[in-house]
């Protein structure tokens, strides 16, 4: 069975390309993973569709109520299911959770609004919180966006080529060595010579060492 994703979100229409185009949008059109956007304010009551309010015991913004965001987890939830709130405060993605989370049967993604969400969300349908990053966007939905894009590529059979993975970015916990294509001479800048040697030890060596200089300068947390 592949991957089901729901997500929840105030602002759908937002991944609308994200999900159609690219790799991404290839994969699910493959049926390699599916994915099924909700829109929170289907489960609001009132006329007005309310979705947020303002925080008890004061202070700036809005936050969104508890009722619509339960609902919608209690209606798509599914036994096993794991139930993601996007949010700064949550744990780090890593390449890793990408991973684990790529082996699931059934996620729940919830993207948070205004300057956050009634904590009795969290504590009763939410499973685990996760961050892409510190730094806060406006609402989750590109959150969830990033964290599908990011686990997909884990699921077999998305990238067409499966070499791609292994040679990457943190899977070596190095960052990339410098790519080249044609032309091997463009506005006075040629390709490194042993790009085109062919002899395949020398060019593993020489991207072995651009991958340290470049992690070097760039992420020498990474080399620790
Ligand atoms: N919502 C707003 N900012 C976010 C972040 N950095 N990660 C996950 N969800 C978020």
């Amino acid at each position: 069975m592949p991957l089901k994703i729901d997500v929840l979100t105030l602002f759908p229409r937002m991944l609308d390309s994200v999900l159609a185009e690219s790799i991404l949008g290839k994969g699910i059109a493959a049926g390699h993973l599916g994915v099924s956007v909700h829109d929170l304010r289907a489960w609001t009551t009132d006329k007005h569709r309310t979705a947020d309010d303002r925080p008890f015991g004061g202070g700036a913004g809005m936050v969104m109520k508890p009722e619509p965001a339960i609902a919608a987890i209690e209606a798509v939830q599914t036994p096993g299911c794991r139930r993601i709130y996007l949010t700064p405060d949550g744990t780090p993605l890593s390449p890793a959770l990408a991973e684990e989370l790529s082996r699931q049967q059934h996620l729940v993604l919830l993207s948070g609004h205004y300057e956050g969400i009634d904590q009795r969300i969290r504590d009763t349908v939410i499973d685990q919180e996760i961050s892409i990053g510190d730094y806060v966007l406006t609402n989750g939905t590109l959150a969830a966006a990033v964290l599908i894009d990011a686990l997909a590529r884990f699921i077999p059979g998305v990238l067409g080529e499966e070499k791609s993975l292994t040679h990457e970015s943190f899977t070596s916990k190095l960052l990339d060595f410098p790519q080249y294509t044609r032309p091997a001479e463009y506005r006075g800048m040629s390709v490194p010579e042993v790009l085109l040697s062919g002899n395949h030890a020398e060019i593993e060596k020489w991207r072995h060492a651009r991958q340290v200089e470049k992690t070097r300068l760039v992420r020498p947390d990474l080399l620790k």
